[in-house]
């Protein structure tokens, strides 16, 4: 058997491998500690880089009093950070902004309140927050932003609308949002997209070549007997059912028009403007690339029993009955200032049932205000 040799470890060597030993022990508890405070911030959802600025800032027992805050934890990650914030950081409402924090710290340094800078975030994007930022503070917010639909960047031209108009809040941001502190067809928005729910006004137009994207052709049992009218198929179908609904009633209802091409509309305006004239045109004739007809949504009704729709019991059915198959009666009397054009009492628009019965049972508002309210978002 071979001897095992008796390994002698000078004294000089042991001392140095117990310090080192003690000193990797100590580090290694320091990491655990530190490991157990930063966990403590991370099982309330601060994330790894928040947590260590919270730690290294001393202020972990004050963010474990306030436990969970998205906006507190953004606002430890940001480089904008400034402990003289902190109490605005809790009480700010996160939002999803890239210069969140950096705009909170400017918008408490212009004197707004907690409450005011959670209003200003919530009505606007982070572009429009910034520019905001950029200004002295404003006198109304609460009165134009207690609106849902109120938008931080059109502030100045509502308060500019109630002073001219004398309309209230609530009616200045309708019509700025719309646009219509504008001359009619200035500043207009391209409209791209398909959609029931879409709005084709003065402000809001189609380019050349749109074309609602289920164009379907209308039998000429639901016209006066044309053959070349079409509209979407959606459109179609809703009217279909709607006709038989309304003759099993008694009431006779076809479509004298329909979807109108971008071309189709050249002509009908050069023809009403020689047959008319400009005045006429302006107030019943919609320009190129403005009318709702173009989306294929729009159809005008008319009676077999009657020339003029309006003195037609059709015209009183339709009125009744039109929202439960989807169509509201888009150009009414009441509210020219905001469709902008006359009375039509034949134009009907295709919503889709859930829209046109929102808006028949709230007398029927204007689907100006209905898009402004839901769907301009
Ligand atoms: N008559 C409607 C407004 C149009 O031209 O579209
Ligand atoms: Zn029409």
């Amino acid at each position: 058997m071979r001897k095992v040799k008796n390994v002698k470890i000078k004294p000089w060597l042991a001392t140095t491998l117990k310090v080192i030993g003690f000193i990797v022990i100590v580090f290694l508890c320091i990491f655990a500690f530190y490991r157990l405070q930063i966990n403590s911030l991370k099982k309330i959802d601060y994330s790894e880089k928040a947590s260590n600025n919270i730690l290294f800032s001393g202020k972990k027992d004050y963010v474990l009093s306030v436990g969970k805050n998205k906006t507190l934890n953004k606002a430890f990650e940001s480089s904008y950070y400034d402990e003289k914030y902190l109490e605005n950081y809790v009480k700010i409402k996160y939002v999803d902004h890239k210069h969140f924090i950096k705009n909170i710290n400017k918008l408490v340094d212009l004197d707004y309140s907690n409450n005011d800078i959670n209003i200003i975030f919530s009505h606007g994007t982070d572009e429009s927050v910034s520019e905001f930022t950029k200004r002295d503070k404003v006198h109304y917010l609460e009165e134009y932003f207690s609106y849902d639909y109120a938008k931080i960047e059109n502030y100045d031209r509502y308060v500019a609308y109630s002073d001219e108009y004398g309309t209230d809040a609530s009616d200045s941001i309708i019509f700025v949002n719309l646009y219509y502190d504008k001359p009619a067809y200035e500043d207009s928005t391209l409209v791209d997209k398909f959609s029931i729910d879409m709005l084709v006004n003065k402000h809001r137009h189609l380019d050349e070549n749109f074309a609602p994207s289920d164009l379907a052709d209308v039998d000429p049992m639901y016209t006066n007997g044309e053959t070349d009218l079409k509209c979407s198929r959606l459109t179609l179908n809703a009217f279909i059912e709607m006709f038989k609904a309304a003759q099993s009633e008694g009431y006779d209802i076809y479509i004298n028009s329909a979807y109108r091409s971008y071309q189709d509309q050249v002509d009908i305006v050069n023809l009403y403007t020689r047959d008319y004239g400009e005045s006429y045109v302006e107030k019943y004739v919609a320009k190129v690339g403005y009318s709702e007809h173009q989306t294929g949504l729009a159809l005008d009704i008319a009676s077999k029993n009657s020339r003029i729709f309006a003195n037609s019991k059709e015209y009183q059915w339709m009125l009744d009955n039109a929202y439960k198959y989807g169509f509201i009666l888009r150009y009414d009397k009441r509210y020219e200032d905001y469709t902008l054009f006359k009375n039509e009492a034949w134009h009907f628009r295709y919503v889709g049932k859930k829209i046109a019965k929102y808006i028949y049972e709230n007398n029927n508002m204007p689907f100006e205000e209905y898009y402004v309210v839901f769907l301009d978002k």
